[in-house]
C-alpha cells in the first residue's frame, strides 16, 4: 500500500501546525488508496545540521541522521504542512529537509500552507526546495488564512472550498506516489542497500572507537568466530570485548573492507569479502595491518539487519603450521 507522511513543519509551543495536520489527516484517512501517518518534527529532534558531508553523499555519520533517514525512507510521498515565518518556511523544517537527499528524491509532495496571508510565500519556497531535491511537487495548493480560516485567529475552521482543494491535492499526491513506488527499488534491492550501509556503519564505529555504536550492529546472541582465540566468542558482550581490546591496542584505528559480495534472502543474508585493520599503535608506530577473509551472516530482527555470526580467518600454510598474513586481495 502507498504510504504518505503528513509532515508538521512547525515545533513552537502553541503552534497551529498540529491542528492543520490533524485536519489533513482526518480528510486523508477516508481514502482507501493509501495509508497516512503524521510525522511530527517534535518527535524527531535534530540539531542544526551537523553532518560533515552533504546529504548527496549518502554517508550519514550521526545516529540521529540515520534514524531520520529511516523514517523518511518508509514513505512514498508527503504532504508538508508549513506556516509562513518572515516570508519563508520555518528553519526547523528547512533543517530537517537539508539532512537528507536520497530519501526525498523522486517522491511526490504536496503543500498545505497557512499564515496571515495564507502562507503562500513559504509554500513557494518549499516548492523550489523540494524541486531541487528532485521531488515531484503537485500543483494544487491548500493555503489557509489566519484571518478567514481560523476562528479568532486561533481555531482552524477552514472554508468549504479548501476541503475540495485538499481532496484534489491528495488525489495528486497519492497517484504520483503510487507511480513512484512502482519505480522504486524492490525489497531485495532495498535490503541489499541496507546491508551495504551496515558496513559503512561498522567502519565509522570502529574508526570512532564507538563501542555503543557497534553494539547496535550485532545481534545480542551473536556467535563470532573471530581471528583470535578462543574458538568462539558468544554473545554481544564477548564480541564487544574483542573490539575494546583492539581499541586499547591502537591509538588510532583504520578499517577497510573490500570486494564485499552480499547474498540477500527475506530473513537472512550473508556477505563475504576482505577486511583490514590498521592504524597507529599505542607506541606510536603505524601499521597497514593484514588482510583477512571475513564472512558476515545477518538476520533480520524487528525489521533491522543485524550480524548474528561472523567468521574471520587467514589461510593456513599447512606444512609450516602458520597463518599466512601477507596476502593482498
Ligand atoms: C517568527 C514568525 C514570523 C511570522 N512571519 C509571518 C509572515 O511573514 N507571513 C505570514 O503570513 N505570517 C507570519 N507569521 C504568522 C504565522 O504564520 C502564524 O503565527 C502561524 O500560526 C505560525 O505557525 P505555527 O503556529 O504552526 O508556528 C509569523 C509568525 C512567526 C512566529
Amino acid at each position: 500500500m502507498t504510504r504518505i507522511a503528513i509532515l508538521i513543519g512547525s515545533t513552537r509551543p502553541g503552534r497551529k501546525g498540529a491542528q492543520v495536520a490533524r485536519w489533513v489527516q482526518e480528510r486523508a484517512v477516508r481514502r482507501e488508496d493509501a495509508v497516512f501517518e503524521v510525522i511530527d518534527l517534535l518527535d524527531h529532534p535534530l540539531p542544526h545540521l551537523d553532518e560533515p558531508l552533504p546529504a548527496l553523499a549518502g554517508r550519514y555519520q550521526h545516529e540521529h541522521t540515520r534514524a531520520w533517514a529511516e523514517t523518511i525512507a518508509r514513505f512514498d510521498g508527503f504532504v508538508m504542512v508549513t506556516p509562513e515565518y518572515n516570508a519563508s518556511l520555518p528553519g526547523v523544517l528547512k533543517n530537517a529537509i537539508d539532512y537528507l537527499y536520497a530519501e526525498w528524491t523522486g517522491k511526490a509532495v504536496g503543500f498545505v500552507s497557512y499564515g496571515v496571508g495564507g502562507g503562500t510565500l513559504a509554500a513557494r519556497q518549499l516548492r523550489t526546495l523540494c524541486e531541487l531535491l528532485r521531488m515531484s511537487a503537485v500543483t494544487p495548493l491548500v493555503s489557509l488564512s489566519l484571518k478567514t480560516d481560523f476562528k479568532d485567529q486561533a481555531t482552524l475552521e477552514p472554508g468549504a472550498h479548501h476541503v475540495d482543494t485538499l481532496d484534489t491535492l491528495l488525489d495528486h499526491v497519492v497517484a504520483q506516489s503510487a507511480e513512484g513506488r512502482a519505480a522504486t527499488p524492490t525489497q531485495r534491492e532495498a535490503d541489499e542497500a541496507a546491508i551495504a550501509r551496515h558496513f559503512d556503519r561498522i567502519t565509522d564505529a570502529i574508526q570512532a572507537k564507538d563501542l555503543e555504536g557497534l553494539r547496535r550492529l550485532y545481534a545480542s546472541d551473536i556467535v563470532s568466530f573471530d581471528i583470535d582465540p578462543p574458538l568462539q566468542h558468544v554473545g554481544i558482550d564477548a564480541k564487544l570485548r574483542n573490539w575494546a581490546k583492539v581499541f586499547t591496542f591502537f591509538q588510532e584505528v583504520t578499517y577497510e573492507v573490500r570486494d564485499l559480495v552480499h547474498t540477500v534472502g527475506e530473513e537472512v543474508a550473508f556477505t563475504h569479502g576482505f577486511g583490514r585493520l590498521g592504524g597507529t599503535l599505542a607506541d606510536g608506530t603505524t601499521t597497514g595491518g593484514m588482510w583477512v577473509r571475513a564472512t558476515f551472516c545477518f538476520r533480520k530482527i524487528d525489521d533491522a539487519w543485524l550480524i548474528s555470526h561472523d567468521q574471520v580467518s587467514v589461510p593456513l600454510d599447512v606444512l609450516g603450521g602458520k597463518g599466512v598474513v601477507d596476502l593482498k586481495p
